[in-house]
């Protein structure tokens, strides 16, 4: 007789189960998940809007998804994850990866197959008890791993989960190298597609404009020119056909036989599990919402996601959500969500690519324990001097090592520091989380403001607690914390990292 099913085991049996060493059961995945939970705290927040706010995680999505299940079980009706896709290498930020890049995070797997898959199983068995009732689930994977992922689902969704293997074709093939490479281009990618249950589960068939083949078939014109193609009426009744000719709607043919008529200007075609249409971004490294993230997704491909598995005001989660285009695409489509990112250079991505979009306050939970992540520990790239200038304050970035002499007057690039920082804010006052009151980030393009070095900002009075937030082009996040000084100018304190960051 098979064993009654606990929470966390798959509905149905699989006919067939993948199998590595150390591979736990669902059940022991939850165990250990309850069992060992890390604590998170509000350590940022951007105001904007109101409600409650978005939520951005940094940490591992274990721990996330762990912490997550207290509230959350049962409650998010999309999730998106673009998991590494096992290449065996670290990945930089950059449009060209110099080895100078800054690292963005490590995809090296030193026990192959096996162990990527140790990762990635307990993070779908959790993500799986995250789902509500009608929720989705779509996992992004490259070609190599797509059909052990794909085994791996069938056997936690059941054989009644899996909807669809959508194939993505990132960029045009037969550019450069790829000419060369003795096998077919590796220019597609898979999208897994579950649903938490085989019914009722919420689904919006997208539609895309004819192609100018299928358009082509609409060959026919109205009076005014409008164009449709004549299609045999097949077993319409009568009444139907008369209604229908009321309408306008029946093509009769100089032979005098009826058909139904479809007009072009109304006509689309249904999106299939074929993704052509969608260009990475291989051939288009100058397209604006490109921020040079590596395994960066567009933001056309998660809207076509989100339009058909979510409605305005769901849940949409990303748990390896890397520049934030999921939790970009919710933003602006109406949808509420939550992000997690181990990487110091995608949590800096996500602050700068959503403060400006953002309709709503988010957070950025910080894990408390310290997190493995690719960066070195070391001193901030510079420095803040604080000063009243007549009745507001006067905060600007300085050379390191330079806060008590009032400052050089240096601008950017002028001594080799400001090209280090990608970011700063400052908020006054001392909440418990930072909010992000004024924020300026380095330009990625010619066209974008400049990173501006000094702000002048009310403060009400002598005594008032600034604090500065500063993060490098490595994703660090140093926090300056400090009355302004008097208003007769005077030293202006020092910093620490406040952020855990071990070497990698
Ligand atoms: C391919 S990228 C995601 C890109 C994203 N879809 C976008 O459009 O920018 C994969 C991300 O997974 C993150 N990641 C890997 N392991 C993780 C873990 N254990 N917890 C959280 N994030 C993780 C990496 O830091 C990286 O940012």
């Amino acid at each position: 007789m098979p064993a009654a099913k606990g929470p966390g085991e798959p509905t149905d049996q699989p006919e067939a189960r993948l199998v590595w060493p150390g591979k736990a059961t669902p059940r022991e995945v939850l165990a250990e998940a309850e069992a060992t939970q890390v604590r998170f705290r509000v350590a940022e927040r951007f105001d904007a809007g109101d409600g409650e706010p978005n939520l951005l995680f940094w940490g591992d999505n274990v721990h996330v998804a762990a912490a997550l299940l207290e509230r959350w079980r049962g409650r998010i009706d999309l999730v998106y994850i673009d998991p590494p896709f096992g290449l065996q290498r670290t990945l930089r930020m950059g449009w060209g990866s110099h080895p100078s890049d800054p690292l963005a995070y490590d995809d090296r797997w030193p026990e192959g197959w096996a162990g990527y898959l140790q990762m990635l199983y307990p993070r779908l068995v959790l993500i799986r008890e995250l789902l509500s009732e009608r929720g989705s689930l779509y996992v992004h994977m490259g070609p190599q791993l797509a059909p052990y992922v794909r085994v791996v689902l069938d056997e936690l969704f059941g054989p009644g989960g899996f909807r669809n293997e959508i194939v993505w074709r990132r960029d045009a093939a037969g550019k450069g190298g790829k000419r060369r490479s003795l096998q077919w281009p590796r220019n597609t990618e898979s999208i897994l597609f579950y649903t938490r249950r085989p019914r009722g589960y919420h689904f919006e068939q997208p539609s895309r404009p004819l192609s100018p083949r299928q358009a082509a078939a609409y060959r026919l014109r109205e009076p005014d020119g409008r164009r449709f193609r004549a299609v045999q009426l097949g077993n319409y009744t009568e009444t139907s056909i008369r209604r229908l000719e009321a309408e306008g709607r029946i093509y009769v043919s100089p032979s005098g036989r009826r058909y139904k008529k479809y007009y072009l200007d109304e006509a689309t075609a249904t999106v299939d599990g074929l993704w052509t249409d969608l260009p990475g971004f291989g051939t288009r490294t100058a397209a604006r919402e490109h921020l040079g993230y590596p395994g960066q997704k567009p933001e056309a491909l998660l809207e076509r996601i989100l339009l058909a598995s979510s409605r305005p005001g769901d849940w949409v989660a990303d748990l390896f959500c890397g520049a934030g285009t999921t939790l970009a695409v919710a933003e602006r489509l109406g949808r509420r969500w939550i992000g997690c990112d181990l990487a110091p250079l995608a949590v800096q991505t996500c602050r700068r690519r959503l403060a400006p979009a953002a309709r709503r306050p988010f957070e950025i939970h910080w894990e408390e324990a310290p997190v493995r992540c690719t960066v070195h520990e070391g001193l901030p790239p510079v420095g803040v001097e604080a000063a009243w200038d007549g009745p507001a304050v006067r905060v600007r970035l300085v050379p390191p090592g330079d806060v008590s002499g009032g400052g050089t007057g240096a601008g950017a690039g002028e001594q080799g520091w400001a090209p280090e920082i990608d970011g700063w804010s400052l908020d006054v006052g001392a909440g418990s989380a930072f909010r992000h009151r004024w924020v300026s980030f380095r330009p990625y393009r010619p066209s974008d403001p400049p990173l501006a070095l000094e702000i002048r900002s009310a403060a009400s009075g002598a005594g008032e607690r600034l604090v500065v937030q500063v993060a490098d082009r490595d994703g660090r996040v140093f926090r300056f914390h400090g009355a302004p000084p008097g208003r007769d100018g005077g030293r202006a304190g020092s910093w620490e990292p406040l952020h855990p960051v071990a070497a990698g």
